[in-house]
């Protein structure tokens, strides 16, 4: 197992987090199924770890009647996993409070604005507020209409910088021009540096470890180029379906839902150049560029860059499943992607030429997500004469979930014959190496938002350039009326997936 070295003292400084600012945080659609299973539970780890100033309070707001006392068994419910004692329990809950209404009403911010100017009284919070919205986006621009109506964009009493905070979540629009449209709708009233649009996966530590990996090691950069590396793989692979989000889903696809956001902003990281510093702006400029330079998927040859499939029934983890279409909330008839596969190409002199092969999908054998970086072969084998002419590649496979970690293949001689040769691993497991899982990436996500840090937040040109290389893919899926291909629920994966990196000479990794 490798061993962690001790902390130099600066490093200690560097390690401890910086607890959140005082901070008034108001969540809408406090009821529902996000901020039940993800947004409570992370606040209260943070309230634990000593991270939430005294001076937070949050507000839920939702169409629901609920009083204080209802919402705050709501959150008791949420949180009763953790282990805590009674009294911690106790004075997070006490900080949580509650506000009904209607999104569409004036009446209801204003009945806001009043509690939050009680509760800034009551916990000193300064007026800093933060609105999280966990809504559909439909109701992102009516929201920050109203709420700038009564006043609730301004800053609060302390003045502080790029406050209040806006909190949005995707999908942000359906294809560039929503996009442009819903930005427009929330820049009337907020500005993009009190703007901060969430991709969880930019929140997991393991996608956060790309940078340290890639910028904070000598050894790796001069190889992290064409000349040494042969392709890449990225891969989110889920066994879960569609579960109970079948009406957002069916209006959504793969695309939508993974690959415009969490896939290309994985691939950025792994393809873009250097930040100058780890300033939010300095890293999300490298990233944009990353993305303009990805090559447009050539619309009249489309089969051989991007596939997409449709889970029919099957088998996952030893149980029958049914397919896609039959899942609730699912129109019989849908052509909607649960899987997409593509090869993009990113033309600058780093990476001229070097295909990056992303594949997504939902019921498949196992859920895995890592990026796989495959090296070139040596060029010459002087093994050759002894029978080993092909050399396995070594593959650096980025970790990011389930265990989490890195591992570098690399070929070996074994005990036995002069020729014997295995590649072996060197591995490094965050569980193993740290004793812990990573922490939810909501707790980062909410911790930055509340010291002002955007780093890890989607800058507006960054989903307009995503969105400017996957609409044409829409507008000719849309015209060409093809159907998704099927593939069995549970499979590892399916034909036309192949094609796409077998006709190269490659292989997807297995994923299980
Ligand atoms: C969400 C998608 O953004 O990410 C879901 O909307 C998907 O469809 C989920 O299941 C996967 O996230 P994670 O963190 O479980 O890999």
């Amino acid at each position: 197992m490798p061993k962690v070295e001790p902390l130099p003292s600066k490093m200690e400084i560097l390690c401890a987090e910086t607890p959140g600012e005082p901070c008034g945080m108001v969540v809408f659609g406090a009821s529902g199924d996000l901020t039940r299973r993800k947004l409570l539970g992370s606040l209260f780890s943070l309230y634990r770890r000593g991270l939430l100033s005294d001076k937070f309070y949050l507000i839920g707001c939702g169409r629901k009647e609920l009083s204080d006392e209802d919402y705050r068994k709501v959150a008791a419910e949420s949180i009763k996993s953790s282990q805590a004692d009674d009294g911690q329990v106790d004075s997070f809950l006490s900080k949580i409070h509650f506000v009904s209404g209607n999104y569409d009403d004036i009446g209801f911010y204003e009945k806001i604005r009043d509690r939050l100017n009680e509760l800034d009284d009551k916990f000193e919070s300064c007026g800093c507020h933060m609105f999280y919205l966990s809504v559909p986006p439909s109701l992102y621009g009516q929201i920050a209409s109203l709420l700038s109506e009564v006043e609730l964009n301004k800053p609060g009493r302390c003045n502080c910088p790029g406050q209040p905070r806006l909190v949005i979540e995707k999908p942000f629009g359906r294809d560039l021009a929503s996009a442009v449209e819903l930005d427009e709708q929330i820049r009337r009233h907020f500005r993009e540096e009190q703007i901060y649009r969430i991709d969880h996966y930019l929140g997991k530590e393991t996608v956060q470890n790309i940078l340290m990996f890639r910028f904070a090691n000598a050894i790796f950069e001069p190889l992290w180029n064409r000349n040494y590396i042969d392709h890449v793989q990225i891969t989110i692979a889920e066994s879960l379906g569609v579960e109970h989000r079948g009406g957002y889903y069916d209006r959504s696809g793969a695309l939508r839902d993974m690959f415009q956001n969490h896939m290309l902003g994985m691939l950025s990281l792994v393809a873009m150049e250097a930040p100058t510093s780890f300033q939010a702006d300095d890293v999300r400029n490298e990233k944009v560029k990353l993305l303009r330079a990805i090559r447009q998927i050539p619309v009249d040859q489309m089969d051989k860059y991007i596939v997409r499939g449709q889970y029919g029934p099957g088998d996952v983890d030893g149980q029958p499943v049914c397919g896609y279409t039959k899942e609730e909330g699912i129109d019989p008839d849908s052509s909607t992607e649960t899987y997409l596969a593509a090869k993009l190409f990113v033309d600058n002199w780093r990476w001229k030429d070097v295909p990056f092969y992303l594949r997504t999908g939902k019921r498949l054998a196992e859920r895995v997500t890592e990026i796989a970086i495959t090296f070139r072969s040596v060029p010459h084998s002087m093994f050759a004469s002894v029978g080993l002419d092909q050399m396995p590649r070594n593959i650096l496979v980025l970790k990011i979930q389930p265990n989490e970690g890195i591992q570098l293949g690399f070929q070996a001689k074994r005990p036995g014959s002069k020729a014997c040769m295995s590649t072996l691993q060197l591995s490094f497991f965050y569980n193993e190496v740290f004793g812990t899982s990573p922490p939810e990436s909501y707790e980062r996500l909410l911790l930055d938002c509340m010291v002002g840090d955007q780093t890890l937040f989607t800058r507006q040109d960054d989903i307009e350039v995503a969105w400017k290389l996957l609409t044409p893919v829409l507008e000719q899926w849309q015209s060409s009326g093809q159907k998704p291909f099927e593939y069995p629920s549970g499979a590892e994966s399916f034909l036309h997936a192949d094609m796409l990196i077998e006709e190269d000479g490659r292989k997807w990794r297995n994923i299980s």
